[in-house]
């Protein structure tokens, strides 16, 4: 005998909602198209009620209030609107800084830094308005999925999840006749932005479109924040960036709070088209995918910190840093934020960046970004060993050769061995 229960579609994971748990929905709602007929389509689909949470982590160009507004005409019984800026700077930019964070070739981690944060103020938002579920707007295609997801199931173990967009069969022309018939509001028009477009303060992505085809050379209209690098001042220019325990404290001299730095940061690279990545990307969910960054303030920042910290560092330390930086990155790229090891990790970072202070000059010029000058009170450096003129003081350039045959002894041994095995 089989109820109507049995014969639902068997729920994959655990903390996925049942429709008959879902009353009150905590939205994560970005104003745009896909989250926009969720708003209404929960309501009509679950019979339940709708909060519209939406985070400002300095996306540009955004205005709330419209997002708001438009969030209460579809039908949401609260609307709230977090400036988070603040709160990702200083507890996940910052972290990505001191571990040099990067994922693949030079992709600085913008949004998987941004979805643990968003996931949970999620949670925070949907206890404080009693809601039992969570629902995102992520496809079943990306990284995001599973960053906000993991983040929920985590912190939050009594919510569960749902994700319309990965579940419905819905594509962009019928979201788009969706929202026509419901009376949703489309940006400008269809084609206002062709791409899939996700940024915050520390970077913006671009996917979609040619960009899926790997053999199409990017078409400008891609980049909306970086000047074309042909297009960029004649002029280079220098910037400055100081830095107290690893993280930026100040630009060209002026002390800034963490947010302006990089806004500001990001206008300058901006301006000299710096900070473009044409990225293919090994996803966790198996995929290879191309996206297209711009990434202004990373471009510059990183490389500055990078640069600091090799000169305070020892060589043993330098060494072994890049490791756990890459691991840092890959658990964070993957959607583990709240991993104990990443935790482990930022330990051992905050250690070495006790004394990663100083400052960095680079120069920036069409699109290039390059260490001129550096200065720290903690380098372990000294003009005068470096020179190759004298001897003295900590060094002795008569030591040299008996160090050098210590050193190169098990491998002289080593070769020797095999060529007198070789006949
Ligand atoms: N590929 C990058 C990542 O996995 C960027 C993802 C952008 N997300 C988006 N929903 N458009 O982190």
């Amino acid at each position: 005998m089989t109820d109507a229960a049995d014969a639902r579609p068997k729920l994959t994971a655990s903390y996925l909602a049942r429709p008959e748990e879902v009353h009150r929905v905590l939205l994560l709602y970005s104003g745009g198209l896909d989250t926009s007929v969720m708003l209404k389509w929960i309501q009509d689909e679950y019979d339940a009620e709708v909060v519209a949470l939406t985070i400002n982590l300095g996306q540009p160009g955004e205005d709330y209030d419209v997002v708001r507004g438009k969030a209460i005409d579809l039908g949401a019984v609260a609307t709230e609107v977090i400036d988070a800026r603040e709160e990702f700077a200083r507890d996940f930019i910052a972290p990505a800084i001191r571990a040099n964070a990067v994922y693949g070739l030079n992709y600085p981690l913008f949004t998987a830094l941004g979805r643990p944060l968003i996931a949970k103020l999620a949670v925070d938002y949907a206890r404080k308005h009693g809601c039992d579920t969570i629902a995102h707007g992520c496809t079943g295609k990306g990284n995001d999925q599973v960053r906000i997801e993991a983040t929920v199931a985590t912190l939050a173990p009594e919510l569960k999840v749902i994700a319309p967009v990965r579940d419905w069969k819905m594509g962009r022309e019928e979201e788009i006749a969706y929202a026509r018939e419901h009376g949703i509001p489309i940006k400008g028009g269809a084609e206002a932005t062709p791409y899939s477009i996700d940024d915050n303060l520390w970077g913006r992505s671009s996917e979609g479109k040619w960009i899926e085809e790997l053999d199409h050379a990017p078409d400008d209209d891609v980049f909306q924040l970086v000047t074309r690098p042909e297009d960029a001042p004649d002029e280079p220019e220098i910037v400055t960036i100081g830095f107290e325990r690893g993280v930026p404290v100040a630009l060209n001299g002026e002390r800034l709070g963490l947010v302006e730095l990089l806004e500001r940061t990001a206008r300058i690279g901006c301006k000299h088209g710096v900070g473009i990545v044409d990225h293919i990307e090994d996803r966790i969910v198996g995929l290879k995918v191309r996206d297209i960054y711009e990434v202004p303030a990373a471009a510059i920042i990183l490389p500055a910190h990078a640069e600091l910290e090799r000169l305070v560092g020892t060589i043993h330390q330098n060494q072994f840093k890049s490791d756990l930086d890459r691991q840092w990155g890959y658990l964070v790229y993957a959607g583990l934020w709240w991993e104990p090891l990443r935790e482990n990790l930022d330990a051992f970072m905050e250690s070495v960046n006790e004394r990663v202070t100083g400052t960095i000059g680079l120069k920036l010029f069409k699109g290039s970004v390059r260490a001129v000058t550096r200065e720290s009170p903690n380098a372990v450096y000294d003009a005068s060993l470096a020179t190759f003129e004298t001897s003295g003081g900590l060094f002795s350039q008569e030591a040299s050769p008996g160090f050098i045959e210590l050193w190169s002894l098990q491998s002289r041994m080593a070769w020797r061995l095999r060529e007198s095995q070789r006949s």
